[in-house]
């Protein structure tokens, strides 16, 4: 059982900068990625289409052998991730934007958040700010259009460059000096980003945090694998080719990749 693989899904490519941080923190357990590809981005649809989409893949990871899941998309854990609780009984980790850390590295008491607009109308987002913000004030920025651009592996072109100068600039106009990039494709664009920005502004993401919780839950669980790892699997309900090609860039490494055997693209 502790061999089993650990189940990863996103709307599309945005996990696979969890899934990375996933691999560095455990780097003895096999790990399943299931790229939602077919429907994303998940930014835009309603609660109850990710939550229709977020059973349906929790379910076939967990057919796959999966001993713990990541909802490795912020969207999605806002959505879905108490409803996939309620369904299944495995360790189910989901993910949130960084508020509690960047709340305590601000200086000027001034936070953004870049995230999808799903992530930011949630209700978990709202309790989130009224657990952790405490006297911060944070400036919210829903980001369009940008998803779409990593999906195909564009992570740093000028049109992508004027998308994140067009969705910083309020940010940086309110005075922040903390950024929160909420949403797991926004990694990708790290570097773009970084440097349209003055040097004294500070970015975070969870990548990191998650792999770390999903590893304490397997320790106290004891549900560590001994190792060795097997190949990542990977599926895609969009174009299979389409996210091999972005594999090098994104994951860093080739894989094989298949079509996820149901619910194409027209479901939604
Ligand atoms: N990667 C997802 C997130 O973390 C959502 C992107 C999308 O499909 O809109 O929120």
């Amino acid at each position: 059982m502790n061999s089993a693989p650990i189940g990863v899904f996103d709307s599309g490519v945005g996990g696979l900068s969890v899934l990375r941080e996933i691999r560095q923190a455990l780097p003895n357990e096999s790990l399943m990625y299931v790229a939602d590809s077919g429907h994303v981005p998940y930014g835009e649809k309603s609660p109850e289409q990710i939550r229709e989409r977020s059973r349906s893949i929790a379910r076939f990871l967990l057919q796959q052998g999966a001993k713990a899941l990541v909802v490795a998309c912020n969207t999605a854990t806002a959505a879905a991730v108490a409803d996939l609780r309620e369904i299944y009984d495995l360790p189910i980790i989901g993910m949130e934007p960084a508020v509690k850390p960047a709340a305590q590295a601000t200086r000027t008491g001034i936070v953004g958040v870049l995230a999808t607009t799903g992530t930011l109308q949630s209700a978990r987002f709202a309790a989130l700010l009224d657990r952790f913000a405490g006297s911060v004030k944070v400036i919210t920025q829903p980001c369009p259009g940008l998803v779409e651009y990593i999906e195909q592996g564009e992570l740093d072109s000028p049109r992508v460059r004027a998308l994140l100068q067009t969705f910083t600039q309020p940010l940086l106009s309110a005075g922040c000096d903390t950024i929160i990039l909420g949403c797991t494709h926004y990694p990708f664009v790290r570097p773009a980003l970084q440097s349209l920005l003055a040097p004294g502004i500070t970015l975070i993401d969870t990548g990191a945090a998650v792999a770390r919780q999903l590893q304490s839950r397997l320790v106290t669980l004891d549900m560590i694998s001994a190792g060795p790892a097997r190949p990542c699997q990977f599926w895609s309900s969009g174009d299979p080719q389409a996210l091999s090609c972005v594999l090098p860039t994104l994951w860093g490494e080739l894989g094989s990749v298949e079509l996820l055997p149901f619910g194409g693209a027209k479901v939604l």
